[in-house]
């Protein structure tokens, strides 16, 4: 039998949507990011390290790895950056910025107008601006005086994935050298993390073995019409991003929280049957995020708990079962999950993933 092949068709390489191929590239493209930036690291962490003000800038999906830098920059190098979507940023830190400023700007596409916007008022503040890029010549890279590349390779589907996690990926090497200058963090721990990121891609094609089951979740899941995703520490960002995805891609309502936030209002929002997502991987905050779960399931929620700890499956209704990992490295594998669940309702309830509607893979307008 014939089967007739279009341009399209080839580029999927087989997937039904480039959003699904992308969610695949993940163990490649990390492999690719530590790869591609392990000779140039510690040149940047050398140019970076004496400034103690870091602001990120970037938005949506990398605003969300802004976030994941900011907790590393905190439990690594020991800086307090500080995190702005770059829409404020260029509005209101105009007389916050000055020659003694790092701006890093993070951007998959390297032409986000807001971001681009951010990037020339730090510049012309006299700021030292570094941006982490994908796209090769783009103009964030015109602008900035150092870059970083993702390396993640083109990313079709709006829904960003593979960019995000190769973003992860660059902060993290960013931040371990950074430690290792400013001599913040025990040497052998810093070597054990590098160690454990080149082990990464392993744990994430160990997660997309489970993409059945995942399926089989948004099954049950479909006609949901309010999703909260909770966590704490590397998992908040990680609750954001999950709630992201799944908006923009399936168009169910969708809020990410830190866990502690809960029951300060939202908790009001709970009822019985609405899906509550817990990200706890083994750590700091794995016991507080129990208490978390429990309050949600006090009020009827059904609890989808992502952890490497069996034990939760207790307070749980589902328990996605993920490979151990630091938790300083967990926001990279634990996304991967949100990423396939976001992907599979959108399908479920008749949407094109890689063109969700009212959006555009960069957002080159104001
Ligand atoms: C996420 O899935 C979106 N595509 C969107 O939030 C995106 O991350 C944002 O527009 C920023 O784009 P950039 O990384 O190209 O600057």
């Amino acid at each position: 039998q014939e089967i007739e092949w279009t341009l399209e068709m080839a580029e999927k390489a087989g997937y039904p949507h480039f959003m699904l191929k992308e969610i695949h590239e993940q163990p490649k493209a990390i492999r690719d990011a530590i790869h591609g930036n392990r000779g140039i690291i510690s040149k940047v962490a050398e140019e970076i390290a004496g400034y103690d003000r870091v602001i990120f800038v970037a938005m949506g999906t990398s605003y969300h790895a802004a976030l994941v830098g900011k907790y590393l920059f905190q439990r690594l190098a020991k800086r307090i950056p500080i995190v702005e979507e770059a829409s404020e940023f260029r509005y209101e830190f105009e007389d916050l910025v000055d020659d003694g400023t790092l701006v890093i700007a993070i951007t998959q596409s390297g032409e986000t107008a807001d971001t681009l916007a951010a990037m020339k008022l730090a510049k012309r503040k006299g700021a030292k601006v570094l941006a982490i890029v994908n796209v090769v010549g783009s103009m964030a890279t015109r602008i900035a005086d150092l870059t970083l590349y993702t390396h993640a390779g083109p990313e079709i589907g709006v829904a960003a994935t593979k960019t995000y996690t190769t973003q992860l990926t660059v902060l993290t090497m960013l931040a371990i050298e950074l430690a290792r200058k400013l001599g913040t963090v025990d040497p052998e721990y810093l070597g054990e993390l590098e160690r454990g990121l080149e082990l990464v891609p392993d744990l994430v094609e160990d997660v997309l073995t489970h993409e059945e089951s995942l399926r089989e979740l948004a099954e049950e899941l479909k006609d949901k019409r309010d999703f909260f995703y909770i966590g704490r520490g590397a998992g908040f960002p990680t609750a954001l991003e999950g709630a992201l995805k799944l908006k923009e891609i399936s168009y169910i309502h969708a809020e990410g929280l830190s866990a502690g936030e809960l029951k300060h209002g939202p908790l009001a929002l709970l009822e019985d049957g609405v899906p509550v997502v817990a990200i706890n991987p083994s750590g700091k905050v794995f016991d507080k995020m129990v208490s978390n779960i429990e309050e949600a399931r006090a009020r009827g929620a059904m609890i989808i708990s992502l952890s490497d700890r069996e034990e939760l499956s207790r307070v749980s209704d589902v328990l996605i079962k993920m490979p151990e990992v630091d938790e300083l490295l967990s926001s990279i594998v634990y996304v991967v999950p949100l990423q396939i669940l976001a992907y599979h309702l959108a399908v479920l309830r008749g949407n094109d993933p890689d063109k969700p509607r009212n959006l555009a893979k960069s957002v080159t307008v104001e």
